[in-house]
C-alpha cells in the first residue's frame, strides 16, 4: 500500500522547521527565524504562495527563478501525469531515448545560432561543469576565464569561477588556471585572453548576483575577442535564459551574438524536475565524443530522464502559447518605469534596472545627515544588512516574498513568474513605497529590523534605532 502524501502532509502540518532543525539545516532554520522568513506555505498556483493560516503572498522570486511559467502550471502537470500513466520506459540507458531527442531538438530551434547538439543535465552547476569539461577538452587548454561577482553553481568547477570569494572561502584549492576579470571591462579581458591558455570565457549576459547589465556592445567584443585567441565563447543563461528577459536567450538584446556553447537549466521544466541542458557546436562534440569508445565519456545517469523531458517539452509550449515572453517585456517596462518614478521621492533609491522580469533595486547612500548617519552605522553593523530592511517588511507587512542579490550588496532582485500582471505589479510598487516611507523615517520600525537582526547576529552591536544620530555625532 502507498503511503497517503495528502494524510502524511496534513500529521505534520506545521512541524517544518522542527524537523529542519533536527535534520537538515539549523544554521539555516535559525536565519530565516531571525529574519522572520520562517513561513510554513501549504499550497502554490501562478505567482502565488499560501502559508498555513491561508494567507497569500506574492512571490517576486520564483524559487531563484525556476518557475517562469508559475508554480504548480496546470498544463506542464497534464503533461507528467499523462506521461506517466504511459508506462513509457525511462531511463533504460542502452537506447535513443524519444523526449530527449525532441527537447533537443525544440531547443535548438529558440537558438539564435547554430547549435548542433544538446547534451542534457540534471542542474545548472552540472551544465557548467559540462561546459568546462568540454571546452577544456576541445581546445586542449586548461585556462577558463569568468567575471567578478559572477556566479554559476556550487560544485568544485563552478566554484572555481564563482566571482564572490564568500562562497568560495573554505572549500580550497579549487580548479586551476581560473582567471577573473571585472564584469563589463573589454581591456581586463583582452588582457586575460592574451596569454593564449584560456580555454573558454563563461559569462552570464546579464549577472544573477546583483542583476548587473553589461555596457552595450560588450558581449559582442567579448566574443569576437575570444574567438580571435581560438577561445570558447559560452553563455550562462541558466537564470536570464527560458524567455525571463523578455527574450528566449538575454543575448538577444544584443545582435550577431554567436556563442560556442548556451547553458540553460531552472525554469527549462517548470520547476518540476531537476533538469539542465548545454548546447553546442559539432567541432567542440566530436572533440569530447571522439570514438565509439569515447560516446559515453561525459554522462550522468539521470541525464535524460523523460519526467524532465516531458516536462521541457510542455513548458517550451506553454511559454510560446502564453506569450510568455511578451507578458515579461510589458510588464519589466511597467514594474521598471513605475519603480524608476520613485527615485525622485526617496532617497534611498540609487538605481532601478531591468530586462523584462529581471529587476534590481539598487539602494545608496542617502543625501539627508541623519538619514545619511543610519545607513553608514547599518554598513558598519553587515554590509549585507541595509537590504533585508526592505525585504523583511516586505514579507512581513505585505506579503511579498523578496530576496537581497548576493553577498555585501545594497540591491534586492525581482524575478517573479512571468505570467505577473499589472494587479500584481501595481500591488508590488504600492508594497514598496510603504517600506520606503517608513524606511524614510529615522528611527522608525524599520530600522528596528535592523537593529534587531545586528543584535542577533552580532551581539556586541550598538542599538541602531536608539543611537539616534544628532548633527555632532554624525
Ligand atoms: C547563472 C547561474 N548559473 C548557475 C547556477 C547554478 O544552478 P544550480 O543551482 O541548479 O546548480 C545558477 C543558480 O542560481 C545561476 O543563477
Amino acid at each position: 500500500m502507498a503511503i497517503n502524501i495528502k494524510q502524511l502532509l496534513a500529521g505534520a502540518r506545521g512541524e517544518n522547521y522542527d524537523l529542519h532543525e533536527k535534520h537538515v539545516n539549523p544554521r539555516f532554520v535559525k536565519t530565516l527565524n531571525t529574519i522572520g522568513f520562517d513561513k510554513c506555505y501549504t499550497r502554490a498556483e501562478g505567482q502565488y504562495l499560501w502559508d498555513i493560516n491561508g494567507q497569500r503572498y506574492l512571490d517576486m522570486l520564483a524559487g531563484y527563478g525556476v518557475f517562469n511559467v508559475g508554480r504548480n502550471n496546470p498544463e506542464i502537470r497534464q503533461t507528467l501525469i499523462d506521461f506517466m500513466e504511459a508506462d513509457y520506459p525511462s531511463l533504460v540507458q542502452l537506447d535513443a531515448p524519444l523526449l530527449s531527442g525532441l527537447l533537443a531538438k525544440e531547443l535548438k530551434q529558440r537558438m539564435p545560432n547554430d547549435l548542433d547538439y544538446v547534451y542534457f543535465t540534471n542542474s545548472g552547476t552540472e551544465g557548467v561543469e559540462t561546459a568546462i569539461k568540454f571546452a577544456r577538452c576541445a581546445t586542449k587548454r586548461s585556462g577558463i576565464i569568468h567575471a567578478k561577482k559572477s556566479f554559476h553553481g556550487l560544485s568544485n568547477g563552478s566554484l572555481s569561477i564563482n566571482g564572490d570569494e564568500t562562497f568560495r572561502e573554505g572549500f580550497g584549492p579549487l580548479l586551476p588556471d581560473c582567471v577573473q576579470v571585472p564584469f563589463g571591462d573589454i581591456e581586463a579581458l583582452e588582457k586575460a585572453l592574451s596569454r593564449n591558455d584560456i580555454a573558454a570565457f563563461i559569462v552570464e549576459p546579464i549577472q544573477g548576483k546583483g542583476v548587473n547589465i553589461p555596457p552595450a556592445g560588450y558581449l559582442k567584443q567579448a566574443q569576437e575577442l575570444c574567438h580571435l585567441h581560438k577561445t570558447l565563447f559560452i553563455v550562462d543563461e541558466i537564470q536570464s535564459g527560458m524567455g525571463r528577459t523578455g527574450k528566449f536567450l538575454a543575448i538577444e538584446h544584443e545582435n550577431d551574438i554567436d556563442p560556442d556553447m548556451v547553458i540553460l537549466s531552472k525554469s527549462l521544466s517548470g520547476g518540476f524536475i531537476p533538469v539542465g541542458a548545454v548546447l553546442t557546436r559539432k567541432w567542440i562534440y566530436n572533440k569530447v565524443f571522439s570514438s565509439m569508445d569515447r560516446s559515453v565519456v561525459h554522462s550522468s545517469t539521470f541525464g535524460q530522464g523523460n519526467l524532465a523531458m516531458a516536462a521541457g517539452l510542455a513548458s517550451l509550449d506553454y511559454i510560446d502559447e502564453h506569450k510568455l515572453m511578451e507578458n515579461a517585456t510589458a510588464m519589466g517596462n511597467l514594474l521598471g518605469n513605475q519603480l524608476s518614478e520613485l527615485k525622485d521621492s526617496y532617497e534611498f533609491i540609487k538605481d532601478i534596472r531591468w530586462r523584462g522580469l529581471m529587476l534590481a533595486i539598487e539602494f545608496g547612500s542617502p543625501k539627508s545627515l541623519k538619514l545619511k548617519a543610519a545607513w553608514a552605522l547599518a554598513h558598519k553593523l553587515n554590509k549585507s544588512l541595509f537590504p533585508q530592511a526592505v525585504t523583511i517588511p516586505l514579507l512581513q507587512d505585505h506579503n511579498v516574498l523578496t530576496q537581497v542579490a548576493g553577498h555585501n550588496v545594497d540591491i534586492i532582485k525581482l524575478i517573479p513568474p512571468l505570467m505577473i500582471d499589472k494587479t500584481d505589479v501595481d500591488y508590488f510598487v504600492s508594497s514598496f513605497k510603504a517600506v520606503m516611507e517608513s524606511l524614510h523615517k529615522f528611527p522608525g520600525p524599520c530600522w528596528e529590523v535592523i537593529s534587531r537582526i545586528g543584535k542577533s547576529s552580532f551581539p556586541n552591536s550598538p542599538d541602531i534605532n536608539h543611537t539616534f544620530p544628532t548633527e555632532s555625532n554624525v
